[in-house]
């Protein structure tokens, strides 16, 4: 036993020694050139987004198989499931924001990142517009675009929502959250008791009843009860966090029965759950909702928008210009080889910006279109390769004919993507957390078990996209653990 526990030790620590020197010496790449070694054209591959789709990609492709260029706005990939722990610092953002270019530079073939949007595509001409923050504007040709730009938060168009109210979906939204709610205890700490005003700023309300709602709704309620109440008392007494849902239930993709102990568990730990609630408008100070078909209001001093997805423009844009291939308002139609209906030979779509029956808009989905979209671009270098081969043998020489006869049986034989579902996970609250897992086929659930809170983080901390991520954030709960979070 000792003897296979040293080799075990010995094994872990090279492999990690050697991830983290990898992480801090990319060594060298292959530069883009038009042609492979043997003269064949070498294809441009766009791909549009850094999030969990598109990096998913990146790490798992050989990037020396095409010229390979990544426009998006954000220069950095964000890691999501822990993105609501960072408002109330309990995890610092800059530990979940891993910066692209550690990235693209690990990979084994130079990739050229621009800074900048995509605001059109002409599929019919394979190029499309992008325009960087100074305004400056750029047309890039493709052969093959890869959208995985994901989606933006939902407002159905409710009044006074895009004026009024926080989302939860960039690093910015942290930050801006992280502010307001110190801006609110600090103004409520000046103000009389008895001041009316200040229960309204220590009012914080989150709409929306989905993981991200409930997990937002949970981690500030965590730094009322765990940080305010030992550092400012006479504020924590006063807050109230409030989580409002128009169904009869929060975390509707959950079993039933994770859902009655979620709800349970989060009015215990004090969070005022408003169920069976649609809020129909927001103004400066209220929230306006609609109870039993009675309208109501209620005032608010932070709100935080969480209602689900909807396209993003450059989706909508393209979505239009492949007119009848494309009727779904909610994403992207693709087909099982994640082909966008309607510019099937030239563009691929995955996560967030796709619609598709069976695939949720989460991470779990966009990594793994991402690493399947890896294998299916290895195999149409391949078929390329076929082709370009046949063109120099000669269409009637035998040898073609074999190559030819070769080609076809792999264009007929591309894998499609098949999603394997592995389950779901949910923070509540007060380190707690719920799991509805599949393993083998099996349906297991996680709920009382203190466990479920360590399978969380164990999980989420596997999935980082590099060790310092991974690293980071464990030191971030370790001093969180041991001497509270960074705001208070
Ligand atoms: P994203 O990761 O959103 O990436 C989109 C990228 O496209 C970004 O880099 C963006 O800057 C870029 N982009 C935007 N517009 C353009 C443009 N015009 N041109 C070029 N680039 C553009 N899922 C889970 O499975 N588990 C979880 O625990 C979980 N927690 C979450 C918590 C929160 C708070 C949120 C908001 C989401 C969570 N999700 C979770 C969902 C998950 O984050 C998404 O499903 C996932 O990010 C989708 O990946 P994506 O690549 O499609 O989009
Ligand atoms: P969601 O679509 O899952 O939930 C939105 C909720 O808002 C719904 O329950 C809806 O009934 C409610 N709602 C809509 N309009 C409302 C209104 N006007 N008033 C009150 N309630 C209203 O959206 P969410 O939570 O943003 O998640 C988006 C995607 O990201 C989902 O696919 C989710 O699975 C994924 N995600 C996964 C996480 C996890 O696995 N832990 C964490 C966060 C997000």
């Amino acid at each position: 036993v000792v003897k296979y526990g040293l080799v075990a030790v010995m094994g872990a620590t090279s492999y990690y020694t050697y991830t983290i020197y990898r992480e801090l010496h990319p060594g060298q790449q292959n530069s883009q050139s038009s042609t492979f070694e043997n003269g064949s054209p070498k294809k441009t591959l766009i791909i549009l987004g850094t999030g969990w789709g598109a990096v998913s990609l990146l790490q798992s492709m050989d990037t020396t198989l095409y010229n390979v260029t990544v426009v998006s706005p954000r220069n950095y990939f964000l890691f999501t499931p822990f993105l609501t722990s960072t408002p109330v610092g309990a995890i610092d953002i800059n530990s979940i924001m891993e910066p692209i270019r550690h990235i693209l530079r690990s990979a084994k073939g130079e990739v050229k990142f621009l800074e900048a949007s995509a605001t059109d595509i002409d599929p019919e001409n394979k190029t499309i517009k992008v325009v960087n923050s100074s305004g400056d504007e750029r047309v890039l040709s493709y052969d093959y675009l890869v959208m995985s730009v994901g989606a933006k938060t939902t407002t159905f168009n409710i009044p006074g929502v895009r004026e009024n109210a926080f989302f939860i979906k960039e690093a910015h939204d942290s930050i801006r959250i992280r502010e307001k709610i110190m801006k609110n205890i600090e103004h409520a700490c000046f103000l009389d008791p008895s001041d009316p005003k200040r229960k309204q700023l220590l009012s914080f309300v989150v709409v929306g009843g989905g993981p991200t709602g409930v997990e937002m709704a949970a981690e500030l309620q965590d730094f009322v009860n765990e940080s305010l109440t030992k550092w400012m008392p006479d504020i924590a007494k006063d807050i109230t966090v409030h989580l409002v849902e128009g169904l009869p239930h929060i975390l509707n993709m959950f079993d039933k029965n994770i859902i009655t102990y979620s709800e349970e568990f989060i009015l215990k730990s004090k969070i005022n759950l408003i169920l069976n609630t649609f809020v129909k408008g927001v103004d400066a100070d209220n929230v306006h909702i609609e109870q039993n078909k009675v309208s109501k209001q209620f005032p608010y001093g932070i709100l935080i928008w969480a209602t689900g997805n909807q396209p993003r423009d450059i989706s909508v844009t393209l979505s239009k210009k492949l007119g009848e291939h494309q009727s779904e308002r909610r994403g992207l139609q693709i087909n099982e080889k994640l082909q966008v209906l309607g510019a099937e030979d030239s563009i691929f779509a995955i996560g967030d910006c796709t619609y598709h029956a069976g695939l949720a808009p989460t991470a779990q989905v966009a990594h793994q279109e991402g690493t399947y979209l890896s294998g299916l671009l290895a195999k149409l270098n391949e078929i390329d390769q076929l082709s370009w081969k046949i063109a120099q043998v000669g269409t009637s020489e035998k040898r073609a004919i074999k190559l030819k006869e070769k080609m076809r049986e792999m264009v007929i034989n591309l894998p499609d993507f098949v999603y394997d579902y592995k389950g779901s996970l949910a923070y509540i609250g007060a380190e707690r957390a719920v799991a509805d897992l599949k393993i083998a086929g099996k349906d297991y659930q996680l709920r009382e078990s203190p466990f479920a809170f360590f399978f969380w983080k164990m999980v989420y901390l596997s999935m980082c996209v590099s060790f310092r991520n991974c690293l980071v954030v464990s030191m971030d709960w370790f001093k969180t653990y041991f001497f509270g979070r960074g705001n208070v």
